[in-house]
């Protein structure tokens, strides 16, 4: 879990600054979309198969870090079939409870997300139509778009938060009560920055900031 988890944080640090060519202007962020598919690593592997490489290990990514959760999630239910006496909340914090009910939602708004975007982008309307700069342009000057990434972002950085804090515990680093103040800030910083970074360029298209 924690090592599959730390790859799609990674992913999502690398897909919110990508985002934010958004503020450089239309030929700045499609010249990245269609750098992204175009020639990375060539002539090592031909042209256009990076974008499709990095698909397939990022699928491997999600679906081990599935598999992990569903297996834990099994583990803890045979270690415990009756549940809990007194449901009290130890010192759990709302990110830590909402860990798996949060992870099934954010994946059934990624599948939404993947729909808007690449399917509806690449299947659909097929490259000659919108750019991918007048795509997002579009999608984001709907205010009820913005509300449901806004929210969408919540359950993202809530899961984020305490995932890195798992996974920093997992890989041995909460050694000490200091340890666990460094890492815990680390994993706020980190889950703030994605939710900051990622929703400004959909808000700044709202308000017209961009267009
Ligand atoms: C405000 C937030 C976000 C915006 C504006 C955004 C925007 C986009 C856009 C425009 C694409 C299409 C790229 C293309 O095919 O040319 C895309 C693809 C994608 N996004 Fe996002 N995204 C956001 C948040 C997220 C989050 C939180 C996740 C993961 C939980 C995510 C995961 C993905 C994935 C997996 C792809 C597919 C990449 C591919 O086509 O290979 N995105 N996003």
């Amino acid at each position: 879990m924690a090592i599959t988890g730390l790859i799609l944080i990674g992913f999502l640090l690398v897909h919110m600054y990508g985002n934010l060519k958004m503020f450089l202007g239309a030929e700045a962020f499609d010249h990245y979309a269609e750098w992204l598919k175009g020639d990375i690593l060539y002539p090592l592997i031909p042209s256009g198969w990076f974008i499709w490489l990095f698909r397939a290990f990022m699928v491997a990514a999600i679906l081990l870090h599935i598999y992990s959760a569903v297996n834990l999630w099994r583990r803890a239910v045979a270690a415990n079939p009756s549940g809990y006496e007194a449901k009290k909340k130890l010192a759990q914090t709302y990110s830590a409870r909402t860990m798996r009910w949060g992870g099934v939602i954010l994946a059934g708004l990624l599948i939404f997300h993947l729909a808007q975007f690449t399917v509806k982008a690449t299947l659909i309307n097929g490259p000659s139509t919108a750019t991918p700069y007048d795509m997002v342009i579009g999608e984001f000057s709907v205010w009820w778009m913005v509300v449901l990434y806004a929210l969408w972002l919540v359950t993202v950085c809530m899961h984020v938060r305490h995932g890195l804090w798992s996974a920093f515990a997992t890989l041995g680093a909460n050694t000490s009560a200091k340890a666990r103040v460094v890492l815990n800030g680390c994993a706020w910083a980190i889950a703030l920055l994605l939710y900051i970074g990622f929703m400004i360029m959909p808000v700044a298209v709202l308000f017209g900031w961009i267009s």
